[in-house]
């Protein structure tokens, strides 16, 4: 790999260990993957950053660095809301290791937010370099924004983030960035909400594997992109997809579709997907909820009062900038959280089904909380919530 001066003095060990250690980690792994030179980047996302992942070996690396961060960082979601633990019911053993793992984060410089939506928070554009790490946040930033970001691993995010660099290979580059499949969605999607663009995302993941799909016959929002790329990184391992007529790159860029492989999805793969069985909870935010869910949810539960366990997640910088909204939702007894979701929580363990609204936590929620998923819209999810 081609380094510059600046890098050949962290290489040798100028400005520390840390930094040092971590340029090699950088290196290697551009090595690896045939990356010819570092590319700066405008911001990092760490995963990593839950205890019921990273346990205590990884809190013990985390302790070992000394450094600090030279551009903007958030940590993925971990497992309890920083500041609510208590109330969402995290035991006080869990809380401390928890606490452990932020504050190593926090002498690294890396921003305590702690989000799968960092694009909420941080103004992300077209062409920026990132090294994100969490999958939907991944493919929201290349997919919806057009910025440039392969999914890394913890450790290289991190790497990235202190050095404020990160190789130049696979997404970062324009010629890996063009479709390798064409969906064909043959459905009337008019009326179809985030849960049902996360079903999609759902069975077309499992079809494309890692491909880059191009999709035709939809025209999805913001929201319903988000849902339908998290669900597509779960199933399948979808990093970057583009929606004709509505993605940036498939109307900047021109499109060459010749030769493709192309699946035709139906309405009724979707559907089937929604089934109706009994649940304990409802937990909406998977991703974390924009501005326009959090008033949705707040609409469709005003006046009303829930029946069951009720999570909402989003992001703490969103929650303070949409207070009102917020406890009016609060109002019907359900919970808006922050720094945490269903499925990294070790809290939503205790349930044996669970009522969402997305794709992603469709697939997740079986393993990663030993409990049954149902999907639905957030308008189902009020109901069930409230009956
Ligand atoms: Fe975010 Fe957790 Fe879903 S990290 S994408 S809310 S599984």
């Amino acid at each position: 790999m081609l380094l510059d001066k600046d890098e050949e003095r962290i290489l040798a060990g100028e400005e520390g260990e840390t930094r040092q250690k971590m340029l090699e980690l950088l290196v290697a792994l551009g090595k690896v993957f045939g990356a010819e030179r570092l590319v700066p980047i405008r911001s990092a996302q760490v995963s990593g950053a839950s205890y019921k992942t990273i346990g205590e070996y990884g809190l013990q690396w985390l302790n070992s660095l000394d450094a600090k961060a030279v551009v903007p960082a958030v940590l993925n979601p971990i497992g309890m809301p920083r500041e609510r633990w208590q109330e969402m019911g995290v035991n006080e053993d869990f809380a401390q290791k928890q606490q452990a793992v932020i504050a190593a984060y926090e002498r690294l410089g890396i921003g305590l937010e702690c989000t799968c939506t960092p694009y909420y928070l941080r103004e992300t554009n077209f062409g920026d370099h990132l090294a994100w790490s969490e999958s939907s946040a991944v493919s929201y930033a290349n997919s919806v924004i057009g910025a440039r970001t392969n999914r890394e691993g913890g450790p290289g995010a991190l790497a990235a983030a202190l050095v404020g660099k990160t190789p130049c290979y696979g997404l970062h580059l324009k010629e890996n960035r063009k479709p390798q499949v064409v969906v064909r969605v043959q459905a009337d999607t008019r009326e179809w909400s985030i849960a049902d663009y996360g079903a999609l995302g759902y069975h077309t993941g499992k079809l494309v594997g890692n491909r880059i799909p191009f999709f035709s016959g939809i025209n999805p929002d913001k929201d319903q992109l988000k849902g339908l790329g998290a669900a597509m990184a779960a199933t399948g391992a979808v990093a970057l997809y583009h929606v004709e007529g509505v993605t940036p790159e498939a109307l900047k860029i021109p499109t060459d579709l010749t030769g493709l492989d192309t699946i035709a999805v139906e309405a009724a793969e979707i559907r089937k997907l929604f089934k109706e069985i009994p649940v304990e909870a409802v937990a909406v935010g998977c991703p974390h909820c924009s501005p326009a869910e959090l008033e949705e949810i707040a609409r469709l539960l005003k006046g009303q009062l829930v029946t069951m366990p009720f999570y909402v997640f989003a992001a703490q910088g969103v929650i303070e900038k949409n207070q009102r909204t917020v406890d009016s939702i609060e109002k019907s007894g359900a919970r808006v959280f922050a720094d945490t979701c269903m499925v990294v929580s070790p809290v939503m363990e205790q349930y044996e089904a669970i009522m969402v609204n997305s794709g992603k936590a469709l697939a997740y929620v079986p393993d990663m909380c030993a409990a049954v998923a149902r999907i639905g819209t957030i308008a189902e999810c009020v109901r069930v919530g409230t009956e």
